[in-house]
């Protein structure tokens, strides 16, 4: 995910741009850049860091002319550094590319113009688009609109894309296939965006483009779309009411229910050109190399932290479930500090959204230097722990800002189950009829979580029942488990409630004594997976007069006739539960802060990244 800009017409593009990519920065902000046409030809700027980082690098540079695009980037292929950061040029020099999204083909492409006589500088998967871009137009004597229609029809994967060339001061090239595009139509000019929120100011007349369509955006002339087959468009002007404040946060109130929104896409993002389409095979590039070392790893010993920590938690069921591969899972902040017994044979695989952990990143130094074999999944490429890894697994969640984790979290569970199921099926621990059910199951789980964000509205009733007490504790069974610390420690960090996730089963050990009408109880009571002893603990609970809310699989009776509510999730795997069952707990404790009064996205005393000890 990043931020897209652009501007033609008469004023100067540079300022507009600029201040545009600042309102889109809550995409990405690893590194941005701009291409500035001009009659000398394009001006190309790019730096390292933010938006401001830019600024700073232009101050005194020649950065005049009426046409430009910007980016402000969120790595996905390669490190976030001034070569890798958009925008990316022909290998003449000639076409300028800013990109948001993944071409999931770009390595195929690559070596086919690598053949043909094509240096590629950098790293990622943009830069190819654009060579490719360059190669169709010079071989089929092509316009640049049409050159672009052409290159998209070989390309697999996500985008935003806008094209502009040296030389022509009154036209960009815009197109997009599962990344956002508007085009804001002022007097004589255009203006490009990812959202609305950098056009605002400007004019409230937009176009939304539409996937696979593609627009010449021509400020001497109307706006001419057609689709990647070719068909014309007649594009539909419509009027924006919303406030800048809306737009950046998508239209929710706050980041992170905009993020609890964006699960259904964020999983499929991870799971982009990860599955192979026919044979459902597999691909993860990142750890292949480390793959005999896995499957022979004496352990596997996850470190993390918080919510990460949680995620490993699902992560040792499911390695330990279906690769049989013993696994441990440590606080990073413990077990560097606790002289752990580190072999060769171990693979230590730290899980963290932001990569810049400390104790995360100081537990994973350990391990390197004790000879183990690091891995990592994160959410921020180019981060500190990605850096420090011998391999590992981005999660492509985008960009999270609400300080309460919520998509990363969903999305290192996916990758965990990715991780699990090719692990398992190299090392034929798992049936090849269980191994094509369970990718089945995960390739549905999408629509699954659109389904459970329909509950929203109830889970804001039920959220008014609760919202003054001051304790919750949450329970759970089997991969149902971590789910239940995860319920608590959203609901803690964002409503400041005390809550405690317990396994369902060891309540009968100490916290039953503080059961009664005052402690609210969630339990996960999933059909899959110890049903009929969650049920159990359930009549424990209502018996000493706790008041019950359910996570249930949809159709159930019994729990319904016990519980005080019920909210109902789809049907799944007992493996991929976690996905679906951590969701109306993500919206139960949003509601219950924002009822609180609470600073949803910055809760009290809390930060991003923990880069302190
Ligand atoms: C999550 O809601 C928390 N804010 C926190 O526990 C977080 O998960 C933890 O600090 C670890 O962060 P990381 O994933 O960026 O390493
Ligand atoms: N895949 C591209 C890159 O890594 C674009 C990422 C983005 O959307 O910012 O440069």
């Amino acid at each position: 995910m990043c931020g897209i800009v652009g501007y033609v017409g008469g004023k100067e593009a540079y300022p507009i741009i600029i201040k545009g990519l600042k309102r889109l920065e809550y995409r990405g902000y690893d590194s941005a850049g701009v291409s500035i046409g001009n009659t000398k030809g394009i001006a190309l700027l790019k730096q390292k860091g933010k938006v401001s980082d830019l600024e700073a690098y232009t101050e005194g540079r020649e950065k005049s002319g009426s046409i430009g695009i910007g980016h402000t980037r969120w790595a996905t292929h390669g490190v976030p550094n001034q070569v890798n950061a958009h925008p990316h040029l022909s290998g003449d020099g000639k076409l300028s590319l800013i990109h948001n999204g993944i071409i999931e083909n770009y390595d195929s492409i690559k070596k086919a113009l690598q053949s043909k006589g094509h240096i590629f500088n950098s790293d990622t998967d943009t830069e190819v688009l654009i060579h490719l871009i360059e190669n169709i137009k010079n071989h089929e004597q092509v316009n640049l609109f049409e050159s672009v229609r052409i290159a998209l029809s070989e390309v697999i994967g996500a985008y935003a894309i806008v094209v502009m060339e040296e030389g022509v001061n009154n036209e960009f090239i815009a197109a997009r296939k599962g990344s956002p595009l508007v085009i804001g139509v002022g007097r004589d000019e255009y203006y490009i965006a990812s959202d609305a929120s950098p056009i605002i100011e400007y004019t409230n007349e937009v176009v939304y483009l539409e996937d696979g369509e593609i627009a010449r955006v021509n400020c001497e002339e109307v706006l001419e779309i057609k689709t990647i087959t070719n068909k014309i468009i007649t594009p539909y002007i419509q009027e924006l009411k919303l406030s800048l404040d809306t737009i950046e946060k998508g239209g929710f109130s706050h980041f992170m229910l905009k993020e609890i929104y964006e699960q259904p896409k964020s999983i499929l993002d991870t799971m982009r050109g990860r599955i192979d389409t026919e044979s459902k095979e597999i691909k993860l590039g990142g750890i292949s190399d480390y793959e005999q070392k896995i499957i022979n790893a004496d352990r596997i010993i996850i470190v993390a932290c918080g919510t990460s920590w949680h995620a490993g938690l699902i992560g040792e069921y499911l390695l330990e479930d279906l690769a049989r591969i013993p696994v441990e899972v440590e606080y990073a902040s413990e077990f560097r500090y606790r002289n752990p017994i580190i072999r060769e044979t171990d693979v230590v695989l730290a899980i963290s959204q932001s990569g810049e952990t400390a104790d995360t990143l100081a537990a994973l130094a350990l391990a390197k230097q004790k000879g183990a074999t690091v891995l990592g999944i994160c959410n921020v490429v180019g981060s500190s722990i990605p850096r420090l890894t011998d391999g590992g697994i981005y999660t492509h969640a985008g960009p999270e800002i609400g300080v309460a984790s919520t998509k990363a979290f969903t999305t290192q569970v996916v990758v965990l189950t990715l991780m699990s199921l090719r692990i398992a099926k190299q090392k034929g621990t798992l049936s090849n009829t269980n191994y094509h059910q369970l990718i089945t199951q995960l390739e549905l789980i999408p629509e699954k979580v659109e389904r459970v964000l329909q509950t929203n509205d109830q889970i804001e009733k039920i959220a008014k029942q609760f919202k003054d007490v001051s304790n919750f504790l949450y329970l759970g069974r089997g991969y149902n488990f971590p789910v239940a610390l995860e319920g608590a420690l959203k609901l803690k960090e964002i409503s400041y409630i005390h809550a405690e996730g317990y396994p369902a089963a060891e309540m009968k050990h100490g916290p039953i004594a503080l059961i009664d009408a005052d402690m609210p109880i969630v339990v996960i009571a999933t059909k899959k997976g110890n049903y009929e002893k969650i049920l159990s603990n359930i009549q424990e609970v209502k018996s000493r007069g706790g008041r019950l809310i359910a996570i249930v699989t949809e159709g159930d009776k019994t729990v319904k006739e016990l519980a005080d509510y019920c909210i109902e999730i789809p049907n799944c795997f007992e493996e991929l539960t976690p996905l679906l069952s951590n969701i109306p707990l993500q919206l139960l404790s949003y509601h219950i802060a924002l009822m609180r009064g609470c600073n949803v996205d910055q809760p009290r005393n809390l930060a991003k990244s923990v880069t302190v000890e």
